[in-house]
């Protein structure tokens, strides 16, 4: 088995603006992430892909798609501090379990807060499980006042965990996914950046570009 897997961190888009050793923050705290919860690891660096390939596609300036990037690495960090036995159970999870799950928000905020470079990272770790409608969590943001990136990393974040499947739910097509963004547009993600992401995964040059991608890892 492979624990880090290069091929993938490779294929990340190269940082042009900002120091190498900002990169390296990010790269390690996700490989060290990828030594405690694999699945979670995979997950992070296909959230990094999708997320950067949204924001050159709606025509960010290249900074903030550099911090994106780094933000979608790290958005699961937390899952450092949940135990492997609620992360890996295949049945429900008990409310109680569900609340421990929930922490990682503010885990991986803490985190991130503590290395020197990351701290602009926090808002969007932190806010990652908002959505649109206020229903989210940890602080029931809603519609814009959830972080710009956040959002991105929501929206992504979704589409790969329902491609992928998880231990407790199969996984499904891409063509399902994109009718379960297209169905929570405006209750759990910003409608406007569900249209721009499903144009990207569907009629956009990019799209086969994407999934080649998608099928490396
Ligand atoms: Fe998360």
């Amino acid at each position: 088995m492979v624990l880090l897997d290069e091929s993938c961190m490779k294929a990340l888009p190269e940082n042009k603006n900002k120091p190498d050793w900002l990169e390296e923050e990010a790269k390690n705290l996700v490989a060290k992430l990828g030594k405690y919860h694999l699945l979670t690891y995979h997950h992070s660096l296909m959230v990094a892909k999708l997320s950067t390939a949204l924001a050159e596609y709606i025509g960010m300036p290249r900074d903030e798609v550099t911090l994106l990037r780094y933000s979608a690495l790290v958005h699961d960090v937390g899952k450092l501090g949940i135990p492997l036995s609620i992360l890996d159970k295949p049945g429900s999870l008990t409310p109680e379990e569900i609340d421990v799950v929930r922490e990682h928000s503010y885990l991986g905020s803490d985190i991130v807060a503590l290395r020197p470079g990351l701290e602009s990272l926090r808002p969007i770790v932190l806010f990652h499980h908002e959505r649109w409608d206020g229903s989210g969590y940890p602080a029931g943001l809603s519609g814009t006042k959830i972080p710009f990136l956040a959002r991105v990393i929501a929206l992504a974040d979704a589409f790969e965990a329902i491609t992928a499947g998880r231990v407790y739910k199969p996984k499904a097509t891409k063509g399902w996914a994109i009718k379960e963004l297209e169905r929570c547009a405006g209750s759990q993600f910003d409608p406007s950046l569900v249209e721009d992401f499903i144009r990207l995964l569907t009629i956009s040059k990019k799209a086969e570009q994407i999934y080649e991608r998608w099928d490396e890892c």
